[in-house]
């Protein structure tokens, strides 16, 4: 069972999760226009657009034929959270007779490509970085709800005015403990241990190690700092750095096995320190700080790993938090990048 915010749901009561027989009100789209496309995926065809009622950007999401539920699983996650830290705002929702076509529109964020962006990072800006996506999951997770798909292309961020919001609330669910919940979420570097074993019993905690894979990939330098080329191969990644004992104690502790004839799996590894990923060019964001967040982020147990709570409170972001109450004197800046 999740360690905090496990009982959000049963608290708040089905008017709160309950989103199968929701019904949606969709609007015209006759106010809308395409700009130019910036991006899609499995699930939708996303646009930059405009409100031509008031003239301001938009974006707006065209949704590929996916099953109802889901989209209605979207929708109510994006109305539950409206207006929390960092979250990306729904504007509204819109369905094309003709084509039958439902988009959600969204506020929109002039977004610089991480791949792009994160080599570029100051160790003072991946601190800020990750504060700002950790307030956003304590925010969801106290509502009850698990995002699913944390990693960086779901992030948009404008850099120039350090403007954060986590999107792409499509895999998003809510939690209720002592549930099983389905193994194929998430993008295959980001997908924490529990999915890779088969245990589906997770909870808010898989979001963590979505942190944990950014915080290691943005100190080291890395695109993605586990990279296997399926599922299998992931895992393997993942346990010959964090080493086969405690991959053994920690399958052991859930009742756990795995098959697998994967000769890395096979073979015993050797927990590898984390300062063999030091290297001359990213040392100076490998500060003892991080390090320590990352090693309490990076544990295959999903118990053991820090919640966003804690994650937020740790001594590595001890300095924007300084930032953050200089903010407040500050009324010029919004942006929580007061000290620098
Ligand atoms: N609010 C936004 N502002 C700017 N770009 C966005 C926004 N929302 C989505 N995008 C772009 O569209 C892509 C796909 O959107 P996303 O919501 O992640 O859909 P999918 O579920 O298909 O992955 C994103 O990776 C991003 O490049
Ligand atoms: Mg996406």
């Amino acid at each position: 069972m999740a360690r905090v915010y496990a009982d959000v749901n049963a608290e708040l009561g089905p008017g709160w999760y309950e989103y199968e027989h929701l019904h949606i009100e969709w609007n015209v789209p006759d106010n809308y226009e395409i700009i130019k496309r910036v991006g899609g995926g499995k699930f939708s065809e996303v646009f930059q657009g405009i409100d031509t009622s008031n003239e301001e950007t938009c974006v707006i999401k065209v949704l590929k034929p996916i099953a109802k539920r889901k989209i209605r699983r979207e929708i109510k996650v994006l109305r539950n959270l409206a207006g929390g830290p960092n979250v990306i705002s729904l504007l509204d929702v819109v369905r094309d007779p003709p084509s039958k076509s439902h988009s959600l529109i969204m506020e929109y964020v002039d977004n610089t490509d991480w791949k792009l962006l994160y080599p570029t990072f100051t160790e003072l800006e991946i601190k800020h970085y990750l504060f700002q996506l950790l307030t956003a999951l304590d925010f969801v997770h106290s509502r009850g709800i698990m995002h699913r798909d944390v990693k960086p292309g779901n992030i948009m961020f404008d850099r120039a005015n350090h403007k954060l919001r986590l999107i792409d609330w499509g895999l998003a669910e809510f939690y209720h403990p002592n549930t099983e919940y389905h193994i194929r979420v998430g993008s295959r570097p980001y997908k924490s241990p529990e999915l890779l074993v088969g245990y589906s019993m997770y909870d808010y905690s898989l979001d963590l190690w979505c942190v944990g894979c950014m915080l290691a990939a943005m100190i080291f330098r890395k695109e993605h700092f586990f990279r296997g080329r399926d599922n299998e191969e992931q895992l393997a990644r993942i346990v010959k750095v964090l080493g086969t004992d405690t991959f053994e104690r920690y399958l052991e502790k859930y009742n756990m096995q795995v098959e697998t004839d994967h000769p890395d799996l096979l073979r015993k590894h050797a927990r590898v320190p984390w300062a063999k990923f030091v290297t001359n060019d990213n040392r100076p964001n490998v500060t003892p700080e991080a390090v320590d967040l990352l090693d309490r982020l990076l544990r295959y147990d999903h118990q053991e790993r820090l919640t966003a709570a804690e994650a937020l409170s740790h001594t590595y972001f001890n300095s924007v938090r300084f930032g953050a109450a200089n903010k407040v004197k500050d009324p010029v800046s919004d942006s929580g990048f007061a000290s620098m």
